[in-house]
């Protein structure tokens, strides 16, 4: 280990610190090497290792995404063991360091050497999560970068959005974050301006209640996989999907398949009338063949993969645009019999998120009545 260490060109060429801070990074490095404790108490949850002689290959036999991953563009602390961070014996929490990441980054990054002050903007980033931006194993990005890594933040351009820090707090270039984003996003405050429905958070919390203005490892830059953050203000719909028949679409693509997560014009801000988002799927344009294309557009502006749509059951309709739920019948263009005031159209028989009948069908039917009775009188 101690070989491999002094072989890291990177290292000789003495970019990583003065003196005092590869010391104290030896001394890191060692304390971790001879950290393993006698006792035979796992740590939290963690499988007791206790006794094992705890190389990278023993844990990444385990930890397969982590071994995954690594090839991409691996950080140099690696080489010298993932006990180099991780304390999998003593550290009571997942996921099990040895302290606190000011100190363990710090062990060996001298975090307020000059340069690297520097390419942090003079930002207070010595204070916050290193994690917030950079990814601890490896990344595809420079300087780790979290993989879905926001423009500006990656250019180093910390100033667009910051001034000077004030007693060791950012400050903001805006009064607000909330008008911070539509400097350079106009388009979507155009879309707001114009937009008869806008996503209520928008306005209370703005946009990085959402999306994380630096990096993450989410798509969109979004803090959290999208489900995630719709579900932790929309339990109530998150559990129609678990009731006796649920629309796998909700689950992927998700629910942006059918709501604009910003603004629309459409009540419950779809992303266009309810009829036109189903059939997108329902009666898609698929090419006549086997093989789809890698995405169709299923309402302007929102395309997904044409291999969903593969499995997706068509309705038939004819060029009148009936047909179903059987021949002949309409599926709009006439008043709805059951929902006052509105059209007849997909939601007037289905749910479109869950339901406790089979089908998505919104009737709950007495024994013997049919659905069509719930409309006609036959
Ligand atoms: C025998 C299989 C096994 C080995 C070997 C192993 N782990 Fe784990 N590890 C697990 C399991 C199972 C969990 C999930 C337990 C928990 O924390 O709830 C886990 C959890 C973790 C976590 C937290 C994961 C999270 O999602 O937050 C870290 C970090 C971790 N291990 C690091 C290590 C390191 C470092 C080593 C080598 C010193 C190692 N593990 C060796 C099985 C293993
Ligand atoms: C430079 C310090 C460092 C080294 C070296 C390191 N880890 Fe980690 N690891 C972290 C930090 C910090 C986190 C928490 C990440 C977060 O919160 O986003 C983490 C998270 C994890 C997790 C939880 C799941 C995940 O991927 O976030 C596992 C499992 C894990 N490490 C295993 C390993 C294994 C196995 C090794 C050795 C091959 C290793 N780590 C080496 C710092 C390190
Ligand atoms: C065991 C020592 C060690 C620890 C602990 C450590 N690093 Fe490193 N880190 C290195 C070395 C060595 C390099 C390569 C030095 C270089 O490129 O100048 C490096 C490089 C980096 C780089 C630059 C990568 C690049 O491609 O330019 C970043 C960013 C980084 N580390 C962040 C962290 C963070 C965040 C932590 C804490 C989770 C951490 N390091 C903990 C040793 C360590
Ligand atoms: C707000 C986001 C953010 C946070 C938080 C952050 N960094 Fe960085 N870090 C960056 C960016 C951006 C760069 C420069 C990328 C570039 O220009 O290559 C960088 C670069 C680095 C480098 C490479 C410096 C060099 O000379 O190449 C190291 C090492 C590093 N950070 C360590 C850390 C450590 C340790 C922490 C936590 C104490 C931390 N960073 C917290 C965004 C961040
Ligand atoms: C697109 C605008 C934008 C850019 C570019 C940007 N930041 Fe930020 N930063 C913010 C906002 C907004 C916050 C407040 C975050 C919040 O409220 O969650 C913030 C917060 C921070 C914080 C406080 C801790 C935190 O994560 O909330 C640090 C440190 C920071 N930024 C460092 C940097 C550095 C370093 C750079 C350049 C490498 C940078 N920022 C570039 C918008 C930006
Ligand atoms: C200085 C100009 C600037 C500011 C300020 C700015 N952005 Fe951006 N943003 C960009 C550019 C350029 C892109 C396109 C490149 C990219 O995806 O990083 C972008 C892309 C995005 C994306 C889309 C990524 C994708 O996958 O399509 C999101 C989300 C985003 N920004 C959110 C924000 C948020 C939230 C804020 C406020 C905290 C903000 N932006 C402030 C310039 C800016
Ligand atoms: C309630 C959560 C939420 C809030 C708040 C939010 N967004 Fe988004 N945003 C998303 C999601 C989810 C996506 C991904 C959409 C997808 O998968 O189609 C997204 C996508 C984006 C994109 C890339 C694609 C596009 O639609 O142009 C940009 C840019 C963006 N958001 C900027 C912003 C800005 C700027 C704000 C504040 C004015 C904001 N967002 C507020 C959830 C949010
Ligand atoms: C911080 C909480 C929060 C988050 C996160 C959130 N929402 Fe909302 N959402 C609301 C509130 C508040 C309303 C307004 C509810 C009302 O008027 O009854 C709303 C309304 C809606 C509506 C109804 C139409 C409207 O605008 O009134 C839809 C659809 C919706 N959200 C979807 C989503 C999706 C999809 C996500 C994930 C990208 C999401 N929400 C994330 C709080 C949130
Ligand atoms: C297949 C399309 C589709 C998907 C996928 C979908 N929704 Fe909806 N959603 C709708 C339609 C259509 C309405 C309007 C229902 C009505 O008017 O009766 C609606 C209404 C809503 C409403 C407001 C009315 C209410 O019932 O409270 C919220 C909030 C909502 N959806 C959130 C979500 C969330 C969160 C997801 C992801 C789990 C999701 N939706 C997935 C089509 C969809
Ligand atoms: C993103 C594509 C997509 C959209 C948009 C979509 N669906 Fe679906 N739907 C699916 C998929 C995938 C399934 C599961 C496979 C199947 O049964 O076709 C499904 C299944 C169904 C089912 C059968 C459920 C079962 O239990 O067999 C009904 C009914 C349905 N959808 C109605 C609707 C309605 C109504 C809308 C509009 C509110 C809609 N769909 C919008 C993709 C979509
Ligand atoms: C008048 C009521 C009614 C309307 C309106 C209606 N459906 Fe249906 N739908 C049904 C019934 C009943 C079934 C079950 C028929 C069956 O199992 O053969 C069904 C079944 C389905 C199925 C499942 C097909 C299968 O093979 O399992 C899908 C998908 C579907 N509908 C989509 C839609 C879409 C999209 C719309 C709007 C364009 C719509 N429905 C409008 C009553 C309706
Ligand atoms: C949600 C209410 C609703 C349900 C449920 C419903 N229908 Fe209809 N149906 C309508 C409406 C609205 C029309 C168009 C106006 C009209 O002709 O009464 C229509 C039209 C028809 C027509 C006339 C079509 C033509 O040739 O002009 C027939 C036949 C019919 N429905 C049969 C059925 C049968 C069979 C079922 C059960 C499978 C059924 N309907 C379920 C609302 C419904």
């Amino acid at each position: 280990m101690g070989l491999r260490w002094s072989k890291s060109k990177r290292i000789d060429a003495g970019r990583l610190a003065p003196d005092p801070a590869r010391l104290r990074c030896l001394v890191a490095l060692m304390t971790s090497l001879f950290a393993v404790s006698p006792s035979t108490e796992a740590a939290g949850n963690h499988p007791d290792l206790a006794g094992e002689e705890l190389s990278n290959e023993l844990c990444l036999g385990c930890h397969e995404d982590v071994a995954a991953e690594l090839p991409s563009g691996q950080h140099a602390a690696v080489e010298q063991g993932c006990t180099a961070c991780h304390d999998v014996i003593k550290a009571k929490d997942s996921p099990y360091l040895g302290g606190t990441l000011k100190d363990i980054c710090g062990a060996c990054h001298e975090l307020a050497e000059k340069e690297i002050v520097a390419k942090h903007g003079a930002q207070p980033f010595a204070e916050v999560a290193c994690t917030g931006c950079h990814a601890p194993h490896a990344s595809k990005n420079k300087s780790l970068l979290l993989a879905y890594s926001h423009s500006p933040f990656t250019d180093g351009q910390c100033d667009s959005c910051h001034d000077t820090p004030e007693n060791g707090k950012v400050r903001l270039v805006t009064k607000d974050a909330k008008e911070l984003c539509t400097v350079c996003h106009e388009d979507l405050e155009k879309k707001f301006a114009a937009a008869k429905v806008v996503h209520a958070p928008i306005e209370s919390e703005g946009c990085v209640l959402c999306h994380s203005p630096h990096a993450t490892r989410n798509p969109a830059h979004l803090r959290d996989p999208a489900a995630t953050l719709c579900a932790s203000c929309h339990d109530d719909i998150f559990a129609q999907l678990s009731r006796a028949s649920s629309h796998a679409a909700a689950k992927d693509p998700g629910c942006m398949a059918c709501h604009d997560p910003h603004a629309s014009n459409v009540p419950a801000r779809l992303r266009a009338d309810p009829n036109t988002v189903c059939l997108g799927c329902h009666f898609a344009a698929l090419p006549p063949g086997g093989n789809a294309p890698p995405t169709v557009e299923i309402v302007p502006g929102y395309s997904v993969r044409g291999s969903l749509l593969q499995k997706t059951k068509q309705i038939n309709l004819d060029k009148r645009g009936l047909g179903h739920p059987i021949f002949n019948h309409p599926v709009g263009g006439h008043p709805d019999p059951l929902r006052k005031g509105q059209q007849l159209g997909c939601l007037s028989c289905h749910f479109p998120h869950g339901g406790n009948s089979q089908k998505l069908l919104v009737f709950e039917l007495a024994p013997g009545q049919g659905i069509c009775q719930k409309c006609h009188q036959m």
